[in-house]
């Protein structure tokens, strides 16, 4: 299967961190924020990646990223996303790589530590369709969040001022072929950006999407605090690291 990095849109919410840079290059602890989703397809064994990326400093990942090897990488491919049209969008630009096969998409600013291997092995015998991670969150009017009813997926909504539930769909998707044909089909939204979101719902739909609840801690790193929160959950787990705890 081959992996999607997302890093384009502007980082308009950490202006100005982003004035002279792209918000995925920004330090995270030790680390430029791009190396994390990186790491994310890499430990499950997703080497063939295209980086879509926007805006002024598209350049700097070549500089930063040079091949890939130093990163894990068999092979890094890049794509250039033209303005903020959103993340469906920037996953579009992508078909082309995909050449008809699965893929495993990761937004660029999302920061996993859990080891997804068994949610992709799992996609990879699932015969069609999608597979999406949930996380449960203190703050799911944040993120696209998934109603559950018993063990099923019911809705999911984007941002939702009223969240039914505190599961925030992450970062993380994963989708057959059958994507960008669904992404032909979208309008944009009221934010006027074509919506994972509307995507995981036509999936819904026709009752192929699966899901798994991820372990460990997520969090985005698009605002002043997600930033600062995914900094310090980083700098702790190497500390506890380094003692061996
Ligand atoms: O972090 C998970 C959340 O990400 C999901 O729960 C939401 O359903 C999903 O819509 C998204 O929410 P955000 O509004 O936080 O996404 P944001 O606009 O910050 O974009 C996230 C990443 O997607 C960003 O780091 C780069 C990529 N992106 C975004 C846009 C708008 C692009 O590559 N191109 C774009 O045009």
């Amino acid at each position: 299967m081959k992996g999607i990095i997302l890093a384009g849109g502007l980082g308009s919410r950490l202006y100005p961190l982003t004035k002279i840079t792209n918000k995925h290059l920004l330090p995270v602890y030790d680390r430029p924020m791009i190396y994390y989703p990186i790491q994310t397809l890499v430990r499950a064994g997703i080497r063939d990646v295209m980086i879509v990326t926007g805006g002024n400093w598209a350049g700097d990942f070549l500089r930063l990223l040079g091949n890939g090897k130093d990163v894990g990488l068999d092979h890094i491919h890049y794509g250039y996303q033209e303005g903020e049209g959103g993340i469906a969008a920037a996953l579009s630009i992508a078909e082309h790589f995909a050449e008809g096969d699965k893929v495993a998409v990761v937004l660029g600013d999302n920061i996993i530590e859990d080891d997804i291997s068994r949610s992709v092995q799992k996609f990879m015998k699932q015969p069609e369709g999608a597979r999406i991670l949930l996380k449960k969150v203190p703050d799911p009017e944040r993120f696209g969040v998934a109603a559950l009813n018993g063990k099923k997926i019911s809705a999911i909504e984007e941002k939702p001022k009223r969240p039914k539930s505190h599961y925030a769909v992450t970062g993380f998707y994963m989708y057959d072929s059958k994507v960008f044909d669904i992404i032909r089909t979208l309008k944009p939204s009221g934010r006027g950006e074509l919506e994972i979101t509307d995507v995981n719902n036509a999936y819904l739909a026709k009752g192929h999407l699966g899901y798994d609840f991820l372990r460990g801690y997520w969090t985005d790193a698009g605002t002043f605090e997600s930033l600062f929160r995914a900094n310090s959950l980083v700098a702790r787990k190497k500390q506890k690291t380094k003692k061996g705890v």
